[in-house]
């Protein structure tokens, strides 16, 4: 069995050979993280995939972030390291509920978050990442706005924007779902210096109690600017390794034990370098909706 330093090297050298990127998500294996040319929050990933010049990206992340990376650059060869890496809130939402609500109303645009099939993006207006979605509903110019598919980052997106009609999807992350107000109260009692710090993603009674809310990227960019020294973390817990990375000084707890997105720990080392070698589980997508589904993500990168 190859060692991680020689899967390591041969992924560099394949990468030079190859003309390829590896973009990585916060939430995968810290030993991806390590290899990656690129880790961020979803938002970083979307510029990244504009901005590359390789003509491969390998994308150590869940399905939608690949497809979001192949619609912004049809020319280029996208490969997930594991074709199973999904994510379940992506499928939350269908295209019949959007027809639906768009019949009901003259004045809807839908705010679909960036956790979305392509397919679903096709029948959306504007794209939205957890670190941009405030502040581009606050711009829209409808009132009415259908949020999909995730119901907690639209109810916190909401409660911020109190002059939208803010209509919710029932659609959730099954790892930050699990995240309850009695498990907080518990780690609280045992940890009384700590603070709070949630994803959007959370439900509403738990955004309630934390003393920040942000994106991945902006999680880790609080724990790094405040003078505290212990932080509960309610998110998935791939994001300790830059936490602890950058501030060594510092200690990071998790809510509960299983804070974790099995789909991204789908993602190996091992698979990388066969993606890489075999140029296998390539992101195609239907022709027939690329156009369509390009237009919210590019609108959300202010690309026109
Ligand atoms: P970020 O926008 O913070 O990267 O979140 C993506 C995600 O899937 C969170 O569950
Ligand atoms: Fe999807 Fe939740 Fe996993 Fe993020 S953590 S990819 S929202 S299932």
């Amino acid at each position: 069995m190859k060692g991680n330093n020689s899967l390591a090297n041969e992924i560099a050298s394949l990468k030079i050979k190859k003309n390829a990127v590896i973009l990585a998500h916060y939430y995968v294996e810290e030993e991806v993280q390590k290899i990656a040319d690129y880790v961020g929050d979803s938002y970083y990933l979307s510029q990244k995939a504009v901005e590359t010049k390789a003509q491969i990206i390998v994308f150590a992340g869940v399905r939608f972030m690949g497809e979001s990376a192949k619609l912004l650059n049809p020319d280029k060869k996208v490969l997930m390291p594991d074709e199973k890496a999904d994510c379940a809130m992506a499928h939350m939402i269908t295209v019949a509920e959007i027809e639906k609500m768009r019949e009901k109303y003259d004045d809807l645009a839908v705010v679909c978050y960036i956790n979305s099939t392509a397919e679903i993006k096709q029948h959306s207006d504007i794209c939205v990442t957890s670190s941009n979605a405030v502040q581009i509903v606050r711009n829209m110019k409808e009132k009415n706005l259908f949020f999909i598919p995730d119901r907690n980052l639209g109810s916190y997106v909401a409660a911020r924007v109190p002059d939208k009609n803010v209509i919710l999807n029932e659609g959730y992350c099954p790892v930050h779902e699990k995240i309850t107000v009695s498990m907080i109260q518990h780690k609280k009692n045992r940890l009384p210096e700590a603070l709070l710090i949630a994803h959007p993603e959370c439900r509403k009674e738990v955004l309630e109690l934390a003393d920040f809310v942000g994106s991945t990227s902006e999680l880790i960019e609080f724990v790094g600017r405040n003078p505290a020294k212990q932080f509960l973390v309610a998110t998935e817990t791939g994001v300790f390794y830059q936490m602890q990375k950058q501030n060594p000084d510092k200690l990071f707890y998790s809510v509960r034990e299983d804070q974790i997105c099995h789909d991204m720990k789908r993602i190996t080392r091992k698979k990388i370098l066969e993606v890489l070698e075999n140029e296998t589980n390539e992101i195609l997508l239907d022709p027939s909706f690329i156009e369509g589904a390009v237009k919210p993500l590019e609108r959300m990168l202010g690309r026109f």
